[in-house]
């Protein structure tokens, strides 16, 4: 069943704000900035986000991992009384995508560093500006706009899987960046159905044509936030003047695989 002519709309104004994001991290792989230490910095940042990132309209804002449990437990007793077994399973499934991607980049951070660095610890890991920019943004849509504004937090989750396309097309470089690849490419399937999660439904939703185009709207500040917040992560590969080029639209936009997203879609109809 094909997407909705909606969902292809949200596409065409996404795809060149996913392609900005990819340009960020493609660039950084074969950037001067990129050194040992920035390897390290990112995979920090991505391992918070992956541990404890917030903003996908979790249960209390509580974040990745502590959302979706606490709702877990305080489901219990509720279970197939006024809680879907099925709502359960996706908050345990989240969970486990979650916390795998974090094993997989806590990994390869402990396994690159010196011996100077000490291994990770994600107490110790902390948001950075862009990226709390990002998350605030996203709680202030998913509390001002309830369903339309969870919805659009999931589309943009990953920004189309950016970061670990890019990341398995280091395959065959050998070292750390076939360790990344390998990362990456695990991951890519996962967040390829979360993204996809913000719009299941969407098609058969009677979802008016003010609130498509709210929802539009919220998904593209997210997208443009999304570019500074990987391209701080990456200790800046793109300049400034790249960004705002990318925000005015002078950039190819990222091809969207339609035929996985319909058979994703179709197994979760
Ligand atoms: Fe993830
Ligand atoms: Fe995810």
């Amino acid at each position: 069943m094909p997407l909705s002519e909606k969902l292809e709309r949200l596409i065409a104004v996404s795809a060149p704000l996913w392609a900005g994001e990819a340009e960020v991290v493609r660039t950084y792989w074969d950037s001067p900035v990129r050194t040992r230490d920035a390897d390290l910095l990112w995979l920090r940042r991505q391992c918070f986000k992956e541990f404890n990132g917030k903003g996908l309209g979790e249960h209390k804002d509580l974040g990745i991992f502590m959302g979706p449990l606490t709702e877990i437990m305080e489901s219990f007793p509720k279970i197939d009384r006024t809680v879907d077994r099925r709502h359960v399973l996706g908050l345990i499934e989240t969970i486990h995508d979650e916390f795998t991607h974090y094993c997989l980049f806590a990994d390869v951070y402990d396994s690159i560093r010196d011996d100077n660095t000490p291994p990770l610890d994600p107490h110790k890991l902390e948001t950075w500006d862009d990226d709390d920019i990002l998350t605030q943004m996203r709680i202030t849509q998913n509390h001002t706009h309830g369903e339309i504004g969870v919805r659009a937090s999931h589309f943009t989750e990953g920004g189309y899987c950016t970061l670990f396309r890019e990341g398995a097309r280091l395959e065959g470089r050998g070292g750390v960046d076939d360790q990344i690849a390998d990362a990456c490419k695990l991951i890519y399937e996962d967040e390829f159905g979360h993204m996809l999660a913000g719009v299941v439904g969407l098609d058969q939703a009677s979802l008016s044509d003010t609130d498509f185009d709210l929802m539009s709207g919220l998904v593209v500040d997210q997208l443009r936030a999304r570019i500074r917040m990987r391209n701080s992560e990456f200790s800046y590969p793109l300049s400034e003047e790249r960004v705002q080029e990318i925000y005015d639209g002078k950039i190819d936009p990222e091809p969207f695989d339609y035929e996985k997203a319909e058979h994703v879609m179709a197994a979760h109809r």
